[in-house]
């Protein structure tokens, strides 16, 4: 039995099964709209850029996430730390260092390096943290 034969023998057609195989579906704990204006606080912890998961953040143009913050190395070598979460709905931010924006994949939100919003549709700045580099330790705080 083929796989048409058998969604056919339970009942189901192609676009049912399409449809059932994205129940559950949902966006990762660190996306959605509870997150897009609720920012991490207090924040102080440091990045061992040593480690295998901090690679990316020794090229310039790399990121990483770490407790819901979006760590990157601009172009230029500065390390840069504002929060995960779009101030729209929430999605994630990624990290483009050729622009030397933050940008949100799911309506196209842009923010300077600084988090301020420079394109919409969100509007509201991205919180940004401080950075303090001291030998190969990268320190983020508020
Ligand atoms: S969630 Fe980022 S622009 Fe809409």
């Amino acid at each position: 039995m083929d796989r048409k034969e058998f969604l056919s023998a339970i009942g189901l057609t192609a676009a049912s099964a399409v449809v059932f195989s994205c129940v559950g579906c949902s966006k990762s704990e660190n996306e959605g709209p509870s997150n897009a204006n609720n920012p991490p606080t207090d924040v102080d912890f440091n990045i061992d850029l040593t480690a295998a998961s901090n690679a990316a953040l020794n090229n310039n143009g790399g990121f990483i996430y770490i407790n819901r913050i979006i760590v990157a190395k601009s172009t230029s070598g500065a390390f840069l730390a504002v929060a995960q979460a779009c101030t729209h709905e929430g999605t994630s931010v990624t990290y483009n260092g050729n622009e030397g924006v933050f940008f949100c994949p799911n309506h196209g939100s842009k923010f300077l390096e600084t988090g301020v919003a420079t394109l919409g549709p969100a509007t509201v700045a991205l919180k940004r943290y401080n950075t303090s580099l001291n030998g190969t330790t990268l320190r983020v705080f508020s």
